[in-house]
């Protein structure tokens, strides 16, 4: 069967298409999710931004392949790629990869196993894209990265990063999920974080171009560098931690507390003229760079500010990001939720100016 996804037309064997679009995907004969096109337009976007702000041609290496349609699209779709090698194990896959790729003299397909150092390497973009957790392909892919690449990560054990598996979470991960409404905030942190000590063990460090969690997985684009830098995480809430309240019993991470996204970076990233989805990739980057200039750990939303201050008649979100200006502060929408916004406003400035009484809310318990 050929499937269209942006600009290329992807060949599969027949039921390849699962019937759900935006959950996981089942394991079909070989993997195709329709409901991932969001992050390969993204992909094809940011190589593209990338390669601009580098001033050449890159090289991309991409593990896990399935049927292709991540590497084709970045072969079809931008001019950033001066070469792409995509590997894969399951024979049925490999089979259509390389009829996928095949005719494109750029693109070298291996049988192959992830969790060994890509062939004909190193790559300046290496994308991870598994079944669950990304956790056994990193030392491999960070192997496989020339020094100032970018790996790009996804990882699709949300329950694990984010929901009640709490030791598999300790085990694969070294941190602990979070159990409130920042979950999704804290299991992207702590994916960026784990990554960020296998780096720093290797004497290098991270910096987040962009960072995000959305539907039933997390994905970041980290540039990794040769040089070290001091490496900071963090269980929250810490001791004179100003962000949105955390339960003592709910403590989470360790984690990534720094930035998540990179404004020069995304000042100069467009929705690519073949995304599948132009108008919700355009809003998403413009999420992304109004977050980039408040690169604040956590967000509110109004519903849990309300419970958390009793308020009877919360105020609508326009209302309240008039009166943080007002006041000079800032506030900016997150991805992360619908509702939910970040402020610089420290927390118990926030409560004071809410509840008129001035910062009298006590903040989070340090950690015992
Ligand atoms: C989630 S799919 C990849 C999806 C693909 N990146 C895309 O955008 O459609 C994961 C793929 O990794 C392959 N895989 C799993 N373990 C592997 C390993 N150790 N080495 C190589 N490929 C592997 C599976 O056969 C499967 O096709």
């Amino acid at each position: 069967m050929q499937v269209p996804e942006g600009s290329v037309t992807l060949r599969l064997p027949p039921g390849s298409l699962p019937q759900v679009t935006r959950g996981p995907a089942s394991r079909a004969p070989v993997f195709y999710n329709p409901g991932m096109s969001f992050t390969r337009d993204l992909d094809v976007a940011f190589l593209t931004r990338w390669s601009e702000l580098k001033g050449r041609r890159m090289s991309v290496w991409e593990p896990l392949a399935a049927s292709g349609v991540r590497s084709l699209r970045l072969l079809q779709e931008t001019p950033a790629v001066e070469r792409l090698s995509a590997g894969e194990l399951q024979p049925e896959a490999l089979r259509f990869l390389r009829r996928n790729l095949g005719p494109d003299p750029r693109a070298t397909v291996f049988s192959h196993d992830a969790r060994e150092p890509a062939p004909e390497g190193p790559y300046d973009w290496v994308d991870l894209d598994p079944y669950g957790t990304p956790a056994p392909f990193l030392p491999a892919a960070l192997t496989s990265l020339a020094p100032g690449g970018v790996l790009a990560v996804t990882a699709t054990d949300t329950a694990v990063l984010a929901g009640p598996e709490r030791s598999t979470c300790e085990q694969r991960y070294g941190a602990r999920p979070l159990r409130n409404y920042l979950c999704r905030e804290a299991g992207l942190r702590i994916l960026i974080g784990h990554v960020a000590r296998r780096v720093h063990e290797r004497g290098g460090s991270i910096r987040p171009l962009a960072a995000y969690a959305r539907d039933h997985h997390f994905r970041a684009y980290l540039e990794v560098r040769a040089e070290p830098a001091p490496l900071e995480l963090k269980v929250v809430p810490w001791e004179g931690y100003p962000g949105p309240p955390i339960d003592r019993g709910h403590r989470g991470g360790p984690l990534w507390v720094d930035r998540l996204f990179d404004p020069d970076f995304l000042s100069g990233t467009l929705p690519p003229p073949s995304a599948e989805r132009p108008r919700e990739i355009g809003r998403w980057l413009e999420l992304f760079r109004g977050e980039a200039t408040l690169p604040l750990l956590f967000y509110y939303t109004i519903g849990e500010v309300a419970k958390a201050l009793h308020l009877d008649r919360p105020p609508s979100r326009p209302e309240l990001f008039r009166r943080l200006t007002q006041a000079g502060y800032a506030a900016v929408p997150t991805h992360l939720d619908p509702e939910g916004w970040r402020t610089d406003a420290r927390w118990q400035e926030l409560a004071g100016l809410l509840t008129g009484k001035g910062p009298s809310v006590p903040r989070a318990e340090p950690p015992r």
